[in-house]
């Protein structure tokens, strides 16, 4: 390869860390700089074709699914291993190019970790049934993995989304190929060199860079490739399903949301004004389950707009590698002018408690103030459309029913959480939500062991725990005839 492309980040093809001959690149960006990092391939269609068939060949014939349960968990393990002790390197590259504060990074990395060791030990328990027919025979119900997974992630969480999808994908025997958002490739890209060591053989993993309406829609549409595992827009996600209606493949869609935190007045006050900040605010807010829809009673509602603002006005904006920030730069641009469309669509819809526009702070970076509105009612776009940005819309409530009324009037239904100390109204409010995950007394905590995903327009399909390896396993009933006899019908 010609040295002029030593600055382009290699893709993993086949077990090689291959330099893309496309004449189209991506730059790579540090959002607290808007300066480029480094480029990265808008991979061709050749390229995307070479992974696929690599992945098909090491599904088909690379004996990767005939592997013992025991390696692979093993394999898995060392991975979790090697990310752990790269942990630093990875979570300043992951901050830098994402801008998410340092210190959430670094437990990113863990969770990374942890995913592919949960995945890892799970290899071994994955096991098929005994099914009681009503005949002299053996009916048996046997696990085997989907094929080739198409696996398209988003730049919020970059390594954590590649460790949710590649850990149960090859703990059930599939082979992969992943693509990172164009965003963030960078911490799969370093990912991607270690593989072979960690004993992932060739063609087992494979991850190509590129843009989504071109490499993505290219995996999605292929027909070498059995499953899409897709983590990112709504609207991206309707024109996948759409797409891979074609070769009628499976799909799993986690599309975000407009989840609603839901406050009542028995609630920990101070506990609850914690965690309607944490539960928006995280990672930019930049988080499909974010709580940007904060529910109060009206008994308590002015005090707690009012504490909330007190509190978000400490939250410490600055550059994503600085220990203290709490609150870095949005991932991108486009990012940082979608969130900027919707502050000044809030502002024609509601009131401003802070925030609301860009701090005069910094000379360059896309950072956004955390803002939150108050007194929105539930038909505003704020309250209906997924912003993806520190903007919270704050909603009064009166009675428990207008709560669950509220909570439910949404497309989506991905989370949602409950505060109070009433035992009987926090269960009642837990049956009585749509969304695929709800919380009690807390917002936000994920754990590989428990199932991830959403109802309704969140898209369909569990990731993590036991049910996220069940998405990449197909079942096929086996019948073992126990009669010596012939059948004597004829
Ligand atoms: P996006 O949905 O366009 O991108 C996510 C991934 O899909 C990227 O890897 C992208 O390359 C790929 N992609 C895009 N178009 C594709 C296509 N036609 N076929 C196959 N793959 C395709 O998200 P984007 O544009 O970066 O952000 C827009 C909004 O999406 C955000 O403001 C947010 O509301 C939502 N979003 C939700 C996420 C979640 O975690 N559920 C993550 C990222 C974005
Ligand atoms: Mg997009």
């Amino acid at each position: 390869m010609p040295v002029t492309q030593s600055k382009l980040e290699p893709m993993l093809i086949d077990g090689e860390l291959t330099e893309s001959t496309s004449a189209s690149r991506i730059p790579v960006y540090d959002p607290s700089t808007e300066e480029v990092i480094v480029e990265v391939a808008d991979a061709s269609t050749a390229e995307v074709d070479a992974a696929i068939a690599a992945a098909r060949r090491a599904f088909d014939e690379g004996g990767w699914p005939q592997t013992t349960a025991q390696e692979r968990g093993r394999i898995l393990f060392r991975i979790a291993d090697k990310i752990r002790a790269e942990a630093a390197v990875l979570a300043e590259l992951e901050s830098r190019n994402s801008g998410k504060p340092i210190v959430e990074a670094e437990f990113d990395m863990a969770d990374a970790a942890t995913c592919f060791e949960y995945y890892g030990g799970l290899a071994t328990k994955i096991s098929g049934t005994v099914n009681p027919v009503p005949d002299n025979a053996l009916s048996l119900s046997m696990k085997e993995p989907v094929g080739v997974a198409g696996q398209i992630i988003p730049w919020n969480y970059p390594l954590l989304m590649a460790a949710w999808k590649l850990a149960p994908a090859l703990a059930a025997g599939c082979t992969c190929v992943l693509k990172p958002a164009e965003q963030t490739p960078l911490t799969a890209l370093k990912l991607a060199g270690w593989l072979g060591k960690c004993g992932v053989p060739p063609g087992v993993v494979n991850i190509v860079t590129g843009l989504g309406e071109t490499a993505g829609a290219h995996i999605v549409a292929h027909p070498q490739v059995d499953k899409i595992a897709f983590t990112g827009s709504a609207a991206v996600g309707k024109i996948i399903m759409k797409s891979a209606a074609d070769t009628l493949k499976r799909v799993t869609l986690e599309l975000g949301g407009k989840s609603p935190n839901i406050f009542f007045a028995d609630a920990d006050f101070e506990a609850a004004i914690d965690g309607a900040l944490f539960g928006v605010f995280i990672n930019q807010g930049e988080v499909c389950s974010a709580g940007s829809r904060i529910l109060v009673e009206r008994s308590i509602y002015p005090k707690f707009v009012d504490a909330m603002t007190e509190k978000a006005r400490a939250i410490k904006l600055g550059p994503p590698l600085d220990r203290a920030t709490k609150m870095g730069p949005l991932v991108s641009r486009e990012q940082f002018e979608r969130v900027r469309q919707y502050q000044a669509i809030g502002r024609s819809e509601a009131k401003v408690a802070i925030g609301g526009g860009q701090p005069k702070s910094f000379a360059r970076g896309y950072y956004v103030e955390p803002t939150i509105f108050y007194d929105v009612d539930n038909s505003a776009r704020i309250a209906r459309e997924e912003i993806f940005g520190p903007v919270a819309a704050v909603i009064p409530f009166d009675k428990e029913s207008d709560a669950v009324r509220i909570a439910n009037d949404s497309p989506f239904g991905l989370a949602a959480a409950v505060w109070s100390r009433d035992i009987y109204r926090a269960l009642r409010m837990v049956r009585a939500i749509r969304a695929g995950i709800v919380w009690v007394n807390h917002m936000q905590p994920t754990y590989v062991e428990a199932p991830w995903g959403g109802y309704k327009q969140s898209g369909f399909g569990r990731e993590l725990g036991v049910h996220g390896i069940d998405e990449y396993l197909e079942t096929k009933q086996v019948h073992i005839n126990l009669n010596e006899q012939p059948i004597g019908w004829y």
